[in-house]
């Protein structure tokens, strides 16, 4: 479901449609929802996994994020598939068709809008005998610039982009191929613990897709990049990073309906040196986080703040809003009794030029009362601006935009 919050005349109107999809369409015939790539078991046969590049149309559940592209508004999941939808109605437009013949099998709702240039990266994993990491701008018409063969590909959520620089940061969560042709289980159960392998970085050229370099790292797993930066010694990488892919488990379902405990993700900052071939890394944040956003005006540049939610000690679900600062290694939060937070979205001040002056909104389901509200603090303290209450809950999404 789409939901729209709009500002106007001091006013806030909010707003929410069913995005169109068939796996939308399925749901209802069905009565249940189940078409879904990430952890809901979609009963997919061996023969629906194999033609799983042909009959994409289960797999249209476009639930993870929004982008805007060229103008359109699309929402994403993980299969190469996106649907446009009018951002005033919420109206579905239909599937996003890409007018050339990339194609591939697992990809990222998180691609990355360059500013300097009006670019935007994206990857593309092809599943074969080899399989690829195909890296590409995304857009209407996506143009591939390299593609890296690889035995076994790695499930990566994001990515990460410097000026200019893409990096892949592929975690010891391997593809097993037999597994997919074997099993039936949900994509993600596919993937392989292979804590025995290092956490590879792949740094490519932006511009031609050339691997300029790979870095190693201890095992670790996650799926939210921060931001990333060249400095004089190398590149900077910050990752919100969980010691192994357990965190997966805890994300059925199931399991967050009847016994929720989300581990919180460890906010670390790696760097890859221009010389040698391994990264090593710090924790800049005493506290937990995920689903990470910052100034975007930083994007690519050294940022100082960091904003999440996070799980508080006592906690089992996301129930803070947090604020980094990097440098200083200091933390600001933001909770309330029975309240359950979501992203929190950076809009900057339209008059401020330094960064981190603007206002979080973040949506927040309010378990006293069973509804939710739109939450706006201050940026700088995590102060409450205002806050817009909706009228019934609003259901826990991922990641959001504001235009
Ligand atoms: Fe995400």
């Amino acid at each position: 479901m789409l939901h729209a919050f709009t500002f106007a005349q001091g006013r806030v109107r909010y707003s929410n449609r069913f995005l169109d999809s068939n796996a939308y369409r399925a749901a209802r015939a069905r009565g249940a929802p189940g078409a879904s790539v990430f952890a809901v078991d979609p009963g997919l046969s061996l023969f629906s996994r194999l033609l799983m590049g042909l009959l994409p149309f289960q797999l249209d559940n476009t639930n993870i994020s929004i982008a805007q592209v060229a103008g359109r508004f699309l929402a994403l999941t993980e299969t190469p598939l996106a649907i446009e939808f009018d951002p005033e109605t919420l109206r579905t437009i239909g599937a996003f068709r890409f007018r050339d013949r990339l194609h591939g099998h697992l990809t990222t709702a998180h691609p990355l809008y360059d500013a300097a240039t009006g670019v935007s990266y994206t990857y593309l994993t092809r599943f074969g005998l080899p399989s690829r990491y195909q890296i590409m701008t995304f857009g209407a018409r996506r143009r591939m610039l390299g593609s890296l063969p690889v035995t076994a590909p790695g499930y990566m959520h994001s990515f990460a982009m410097t000026e200019r620089y893409l990096v892949l940061s592929e975690f010891p969560f391997l593809l097993s191929m037999r597994d997919i042709l074997s099993t039936k289980v949900p994509l993600i159960g596919c993937f392989r613990w292979r804590p025995e392998r290092a956490t590879r970085f792949l740094v490519l050229d932006k511009r031609t897709g050339e691997l300029v370099r790979t870095y190693e790292a201890d095992p670790c797993f996650g799926f939210h990049h921060v931001n990333a930066y060249e400095t004089g010694e190398g590149l900077t990488l910050d990752l919100i990073v969980y010691p192994d892919p357990s965190v997966i488990d805890q994300l059925y379902l199931d399991t967050l309906a009847q016994r929720p405990r989300l581990p919180s993700g460890e906010l670390r900052r790696y760097v890859l040196p221009q010389r040698g071939r391994s990264a090593r890394y710090a924790v800049v944040s005493p506290v937990g986080l995920e689903l990470p956003q910052i100034d975007e005006r930083q994007r690519s540049r050294r940022h100082r703040y960091v904003y999440g939610v996070g799980v508080s000690q006592r906690g089992a679900f996301f129930d803070q809003i947090v604020r980094v600062d990097t440098e200083q290694r200091a933390v600001a939060i933001w909770s309330e009794a029975g309240c359950y937070p979501g992203e929190p979205i950076f809009v900057p001040d339209p008059g401020a030029c330094a960064e981190g002056e603007g206002l979080l909104l973040t949506i927040v389901l309010d378990g006293r009362c069973g509804t939710s509200f739109l939450l706006a603090l201050d940026a700088a303290t995590l102060e409450e601006v205002g806050r817009a209450r909706v009228a019934h809950h609003i259901p826990f999404g991922l990641h959001g935009l504001y235009v």
